[in-house]
């Protein structure tokens, strides 16, 4: 489906060339059962500072789970990475909601594919006041159905040994846990995807 060319008027930066391959038509909202309204979209390259935002608010326990290690260092390289994606190697979707008048971003979740394009690593994080609202277990499905449609025929993660809910999450969405040969700290995840029709992203 080609991009919306309203939408994408409504976006900043209308100028830049990489809003020609921004899936806007991948936008989602989601009700919870509170009733609040969050968006699902793919993050965009314009979202450094929104990116910026969520990781640097994030518990010290949150982070470590999310990113294997307390110390990793926010560069600007670091958030140029994470949000400048390509949308086909490397898909990311951010769970947003008003806030101050602003965007924010309250999720976030990715998958980058390996170089022969059939398995993804796959990582996702909540704000810690948006965990265990169901919220994980939604962008998780939603990565991996985006991933089986580009194609990707299986999902692999590193989890912390101690992540009780990043492994019960895994394990209830039909992944295989098993240990980590090079770490003793870690499980490695792993799940077929089943293969469907491949379209254009
Ligand atoms: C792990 C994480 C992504 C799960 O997302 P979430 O929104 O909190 O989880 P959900 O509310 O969708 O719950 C989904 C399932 O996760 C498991 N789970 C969630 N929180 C749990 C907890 N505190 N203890 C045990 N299991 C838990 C349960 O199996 C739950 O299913 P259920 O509600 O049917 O029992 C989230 O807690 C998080 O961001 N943690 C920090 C970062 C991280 O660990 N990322 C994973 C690295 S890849």
């Amino acid at each position: 489906m080609p991009p919306d060319h309203r939408m994408l008027a409504a976006l900043p930066d209308s100028s830049s060339h990489w809003l020609h391959s921004y899936p806007a038509h991948l936008s989602q909202t989601w009700t919870l059962p509170s009733g609040q309204s969050v968006v699902v979209r793919p993050v965009r390259h314009d979202d450094g500072d929104r990116e910026l935002a969520f990781v640097s608010a994030l518990s010290l326990k949150s982070r470590y789970q999310r990113l294997l290690s307390g110390g990793v260092n926010v560069t600007p390289e670091w958030i140029d990475f994470m949000t400048r994606i390509d949308y086909r190697r490397h898909m990311a979707f951010a769970v947003t909601m008003p806030g101050d008048g602003t965007e924010q971003f309250v999720g976030v979740g990715r998958y980058v594919v390996d170089s022969p394009g059939s398995s993804a690593e796959v990582a996702l994080v909540l704000a810690d006041a948006w965990q265990g609202k169901g919220l994980g277990r939604r962008l998780l499905e939603t990565l991996l159905e985006h991933a089986a449609s580009a194609g990707v025929r299986e999902a692999v993660g590193l989890v912390l040994a101690e992540n009780v809910a990043m492994l019960s999450l895994a394990r209830s969405m039909g992944f295989a846990i098993r240990l980590e040969p090079t770490d003793a700290r870690l499980k490695r995840i792993s799940r077929h995807l089943p293969a469907v029709i491949a379209r254009q992203h």
